[in-house]
């Protein structure tokens, strides 16, 4: 199809016209019903049965090729998904992001070559300190990505509430999200500096990152 035609084949999406507006002014973006109660269910048991397995490990400081685990700045446990053996959930999942991923390359010029995604299961009791998403060893990650998968009676004691620091001189406009599922915050892993409050019930998630070459 020529350029042409691909320019008047586009239909706006309303919901990634906000995504994109709301990064654009405040660098964040956080997007209630982005997956649906069913679809939260589906991915729910795709973690929880990976649990089972115990495929999951102690989540570490620094990317996947340098890792070390330091259970005073983060305690959760996770699990790198591969888009290639993907399961129907696993499936529906990146169907979705990629949706996205596509739209956002097309409107703003973004390129987002590559993206990483993995479970994440925060034990009560744990948390992760306040950081930005960025490695001394890779710059490459654009936008954070978190998707909440716990149950629908969770309720803002269970804590591990996600934080964003926006502006250090002003520490009122910190942003608390609770991580309610569904729910889907995207922010700019190199600006923004957030972290996860301590955790009273296990708090389930999958955390990605969409990253240039
Ligand atoms: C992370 C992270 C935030 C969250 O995994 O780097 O900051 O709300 N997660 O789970
Ligand atoms: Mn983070």
């Amino acid at each position: 199809m020529s350029q042409l035609f691909e320019a008047l084949d586009f239909v706006e999406n309303p919901l990634y016209e906000r995504i994109i507006d709301d990064v654009a002014k405040q660098k964040f973006s956080v997007i209630d019903d982005f997956f649906d109660a069913n679809e939260v269910e589906v991915l729910r048991a795709s973690l929880l049965e990976k649990y089972e397995e115990d495929a999951f490990k102690k989540a570490a400081i620094g990317n996947k090729f340098d890792e070390v685990i330091v259970k005073s700045i983060r305690g959760d446990v996770i699990l790198w998904i591969d888009e290639t053996k993907s399961n129907p959930a696993e499936n529906l999942f990146f169907n979705k992001i990629n949706d996205l991923v596509n739209y956002l390359n097309r409107t703003c010029f973004l390129g987002i070559l590559h993206k990483e995604f993995h479970y994440a299961i925060y034990p009560k009791g744990t948390f992760y300190k306040r950081h930005l998403d960025t490695f001394k060893n890779d710059d490459r990650r654009k936008l954070s990505f978190v998707c909440y998968l716990n149950h629908e009676d969770w309720q803002p004691e269970n804590g591990g509430e996600l934080v964003l620091y926006l502006d250090e001189t002003k520490p009122e406009n910190d942003k608390i999200i609770y991580p309610l599922p569904g729910r889907v915050v995207i922010f700019e892993s190199q600006i923004i500096e957030h972290e996860v409050k301590p955790v009273d019930t296990k708090r389930l998630s999958i955390t990605g990152w969409l990253k240039t070459r």
